[in-house]
Parts: structure tokens; C-alpha cells; sequence
């Protein structure tokens, strides 16, 4: 297949144990950013179209929400995105390379609002040990919610890690909104953002 013009952008690779080559997965070699939970791929068809100098990645488990992406990225022709159907924790801590991924998109997790499900909650310390291992030096992560609740999760979860330092969400990020998001703001429910860069 040539990686330029693939006839599919969800990737399948030949080995579930080994770490991703993304050399063979992209038509070029530049900095890549990850989102998980990409969902319907609002956010990332529209920030991969404005951002052809970076190689993203899209991993979502449900295989109809990322048919709408692959369909769309086709149809615009984009090059630079690679979707894949797998559980996130897995995705980040076994097919990851090492300290490769620049930044890390992740918007409306799932809030798991029950007291006794908030063990299914992504953000949590021992997905941080997971996120380091796959971020470069200096990467970011950038997250979004509209549950309050898990916010100040993210929030205490991020603030008592000292391998994180809080940064602002930058503005060129904020006006690429994703499907959740919209569906949210347009029944007057606000996004609350948070970013940290890795300081080592
Ligand atoms: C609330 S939706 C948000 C989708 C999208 N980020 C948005 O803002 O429109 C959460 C998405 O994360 C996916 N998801 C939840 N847990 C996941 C996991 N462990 N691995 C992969 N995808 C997951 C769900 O299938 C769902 O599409």
C-alpha cells in the first residue's frame, strides 16, 4: 500500500505485541500527535486538515464512529491520519515508540458520573506513568470536559504529579471544537479545558 494515498485510514498492524512503525504508517516522517477517544473525529479531521506538517493518530474502540472519520478524511484527501480501533491505555503503553508522541489530545472522556464507576475513569495517577512513557521531552497533553466533576479529577490528578507543569490551552486549539463539544455549548453547557507539558 502506498502510505500517501491509502485506500483505508484505519490502520491494522500486522502485529498487535509490537510497537508501531510509523515510518511505514505515514507518508512522511514529522511530529505526531495522538487523540484518543477521537469518537465521531470532529476535532481531528478538522485540526489534521489545518495541520499537514504533523502525523496524527486517532484511537477510538467503537468501529462506527471511526468510519465517519476515515469516510470524511478520504474525501478531503488527508494523508496525515491514521485511526485505529483499540482500547486507549493498551494503545499508549504497548504500541506507542517510547517518548514519541508530541502532543496528546484528549477531549470528553467518558465521565463515568456513579460513584462506583469512577474506577473506569482514564485520568488517574497510573495513567500518567502510562502518558509519560509515550511523550517526547517537553510534550503536551490538552484535555477538555464539560463534567465538572471529572475536571477537578484531571485537575488534582495533573497537580500533584511534579513530572507536570500547567500551561494554557492556546487559542488556534480552543476554536477547533469537537462533536461532543458542540452538542455541549449549544445546550449552554461551557468546555473547561486544561493542558500540562511534561517538564522533563
Ligand atoms: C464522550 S465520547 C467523546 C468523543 C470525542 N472526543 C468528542 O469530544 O466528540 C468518548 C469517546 O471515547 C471512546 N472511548 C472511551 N473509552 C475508551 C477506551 N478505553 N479506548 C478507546 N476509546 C475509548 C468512546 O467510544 C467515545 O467515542
Amino acid at each position: 500500500m502506498n502510505p500517501a494515498a491509502p485506500e483505508n485510514l484505519i490502520y491494522t498492524p500486522e502485529s498487535y505485541v509490537d510497537r508501531l512503525d510509523y515510518r511505514a504508517m505515514f507518508a512522511k516522517d514529522q511530529p505526531l500527535e495522538v487523540e484518543i477517544g477521537c469518537g465521531d473525529g470532529g476535532f481531528l479531521g478538522q485540526f489534521a486538515a489545518r495541520h499537514p506538517e504533523r502525523n496524527f493518530i486517532g484511537v477510538e474502540r467503537l468501529k462506527g464512529r471511526l468510519g465517519k472519520l476515515d469516510r470524511r478524511g478520504r474525501r478531503e484527501g488527508l494523508t496525515n491520519i491514521r485511526l485505529m480501533r483499540i482500547e486507549a491505555t493498551y494503545f499508549v503503553q504497548y504500541l506507542l515508540q517510547p517518548r514519541s508522541v508530541e502532543a496528546m489530545h484528549i477531549y470528553f472522556p467518558d465521565p463515568w458520573p456513579k460513584k462506583r464507576h469512577h474506577k473506569n475513569r482514564l485520568i488517574q495517577p497510573p495513567f500518567l506513568d502510562v502518558l509519560t512513557g509515550a511523550l517526547r521531552k517537553e510534550g503536551t497533553v490538552f484535555l477538555r470536559t464539560d463534567n465538572i466533576p471529572y475536571f477537578e479529577q484531571m485537575v488534582e490528578v495533573f497537580g500533584a504529579d511534579s513530572r507536570f507543569e500547567a500551561i494554557e490551552t492556546p487559542d488556534e486549539l480552543k476554536v477547533v471544537v469537537t462533536d461532543f463539544e458542540r452538542e455541549f455549548n449549544a445546550q449552554g453547557i461551557p468546555t473547561n479545558y486544561a493542558a500540562y507539558r511534561l517538564t522533563a
